[in-house]
C-alpha cells in the first residue's frame, strides 16, 4: 500500500524522514549531509551490498540498513529516498519510490535515457511528489553567483561559453565520457542560462583512443538560441586536471577555474566591441574596437554545496514546488546528452526536439 504522497500540507516542521539508496562513492556523501540537516532525519541506507551499507551506517548514526529496496518503501513513515547508484538503476528505482507515494532525489544524470527521465517527470507531477536531480554543482557559491550575474546583466548577451572538465579520471563500465562528466556542464548551463538550456542543435565527437569500447574524450558543440555556441570538452585520459568555464559576454567575461580557491571567478571588462556603419553590410566595413579595462573577482561565501541541496529538497517538499534542479531541468540535460549519443552515431549534428517542460510551457 503506498504511503500519503507528500505535500506542503502533508509535511509539517518535523524534519523529514530520507533513506539513501547506494553507498559506493557518492552516497556517503548525501549520507552525511542528510544526518547533519536539520531539516532531515537520515532514516536507513539502502545498498546491494548490506557490509558497505553498515560500514556507512556507523559514521551516520547507526542508521538501519538493508539491501530491500522494496522492504524500504513500505514504510510509511519515510518521506523521501534518495538515489546514488548507477545510472542504469535510476529509472526503475526512481519509478518504484514515486509510486510508493515518496518524494525522491536522484543523482546526475537523471536517468540512462530521455524517455525514462520524461517519465519520472510525468509520474512525480501527476503524484504530487517532488522529483528533484542532484546536480551538485548548482549549489556551490560560484556557480550561485554566476547565475545572479547573468540575471543581472553584468555580462550582457551571451556570446560564447566553452567548458573544460578533463582530468584522469575512471572508465564507466556502463556510460561514456559525456554522460560521466557533462551532465555536470549541462545542469551548471542550465542552471545560470536565464529561461536554462534551450539548444537548437547539438553535434558531438567522441574518441576511444586506447580501444576501452566507450569514448573517453568528448567534445560537445550546442548551438543555443540566441546565435551563441556553447563548446564542452571532457576526458578521462588528461594527466592534468582542469576545471574552468568562460562565459563570454556582450558587456563582460566570466572565467570560473575551480581549482583556484584563492580567485575561483574572475570577471573581465575586455573584449571586441563591433559598431556596424548604417548601410554598410560587409564585416571589413564594421568598425571593430577592443575593450581592455579591468578584471576583478567577486568575493564567495563559503558553504558546502550538498548542505545547501540537501536543504533545498526539504524546502521544495514544505512548499510543494519544484526544486531548483527540478525533474525537467535533469531532463533539459538528458536532452543534449542523447542527442550527444545520436551525433555520434550519425556523423551529423542533430536537432534538438522540444522536452517536457517547453512542451508543457508552449
Ligand atoms: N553529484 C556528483 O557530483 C556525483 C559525483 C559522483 C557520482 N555521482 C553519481 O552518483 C551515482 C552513483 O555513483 P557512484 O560513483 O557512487 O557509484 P558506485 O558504483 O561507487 O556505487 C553505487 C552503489 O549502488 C549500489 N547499488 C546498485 N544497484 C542498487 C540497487 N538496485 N539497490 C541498492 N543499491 C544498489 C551498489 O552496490 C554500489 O554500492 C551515479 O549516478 C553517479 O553519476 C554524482
Amino acid at each position: 500500500m503506498p504511503s500519503r504522497p507528500s505535500s506542503g500540507t502533508a509535511c509539517p516542521d518535523r524534519p523529514l524522514s530520507v533513506a539513501v539508496i547506494g553507498a559506493g562513492y557518492w552516497g556517503p556523501n548525501l549520507a552525511r549531509n542528510f544526518h547533519a540537516s536539520p531539516d532531515w532525519t537520515l532514516a536507513a541506507i539502502c545498498d546491494l551490498d548490506t557490509d558497505r551499507a553498515a560500514r556507512l551506517a556507523q559514521g551516520v548514526g547507526q542508521v538501519p540498513v538493508t539491501s530491500s529496496v522494496a522492504s524500504l518503501l513500505q514504510d510509511p513513515g519515510l518521506d523521501a529516498v534518495a538515489i546514488a547508484t548507477p545510472a542504469r538503476t535510476h529509472h526503475a528505482l526512481a519509478t518504484a519510490a514515486l509510486a510508493a507515494g515518496k518524494n525522491v532525489l536522484v543523482e546526475k544524470p537523471l536517468a540512462d535515457s530521455l524517455a525514462g527521465g520524461e517519465e519520472m517527470v510525468r509520474l512525480a507531477g501527476s503524484s504530487g511528489l517532488v522529483l528533484m536531480a542532484d546536480h551538485t554543482y548548482c549549489y556551490t557559491p560560484a556557480v550561485l553567483k554566476i547565475r545572479d550575474l547573468i540575471a543581472q546583466g553584468e555580462l550582457g548577451e551571451i556570446l560564447f561559453i566553452d567548458s573544460v572538465r578533463i582530468n584522469l579520471g575512471l572508465i564507466q563500465p556502463d556510460v561514456d565520457v559525456f554522460w560521466d562528466l557533462a551532465p555536470h556542464d549541462l545542469s551548471i548551463l542550465d542552471f545560470v542560462l536565464p529561461g536554462g538550456l534551450r539548444p537548437v542543435r547539438v553535434s558531438a565527437h567522441g574518441s576511444d583512443p586506447l580501444g576501452a569500447g566507450t569514448a573517453c574524450v568528448g567534445h560537445l558543440v550546442i548551438e543555443l538560441e540566441a546565435g551563441a555556441m556553447a563548446h564542452i570538452h571532457v576526458n578521462w585520459l588528461s594527466p592534468t586536471k582542469i576545471r574552468q568555464l568562460v562565459i563570454g559576454g556582450s558587456r563582460r567575461t566570466l572565467v570560473w577555474d575551480d581549482l583556484n580557491p584563492q580567485q575561483r571567478l574572475s570577471i573581465y571588462d575586455r573584449g571586441v566591441n563591433l559598431a556596424r556603419t548604417a548601410g554598410l553590410e560587409e564585416r571589413s566595413q564594421s568598425q571593430v574596437s577592443y575593450r581592455l579595462g579591468d578584471t576583478w573577482s567577486p568575493a564567495l561565501p563559503e558553504h558546502e554545496a550538498l548542505a545547501a541541496m540537501v536543504t533545498e529538497f526539504a524546502a521544495s517538499i514544505r512548499a510543494g514546488r519544484p526544486a531548483l534542479t527540478s525533474g525537467s531541468a535533469g531532463v533539459r540535460v538528458l536532452a543534449v546528452l542523447e542527442a550527444a549519443t545520436l551525433s555520434q552515431a550519425s556523423g551529423s549534428s542533430v536537432p534538438l526536439r522540444p522536452t517536457l517542460e517547453l512542451e508543457s510551457a508552449s
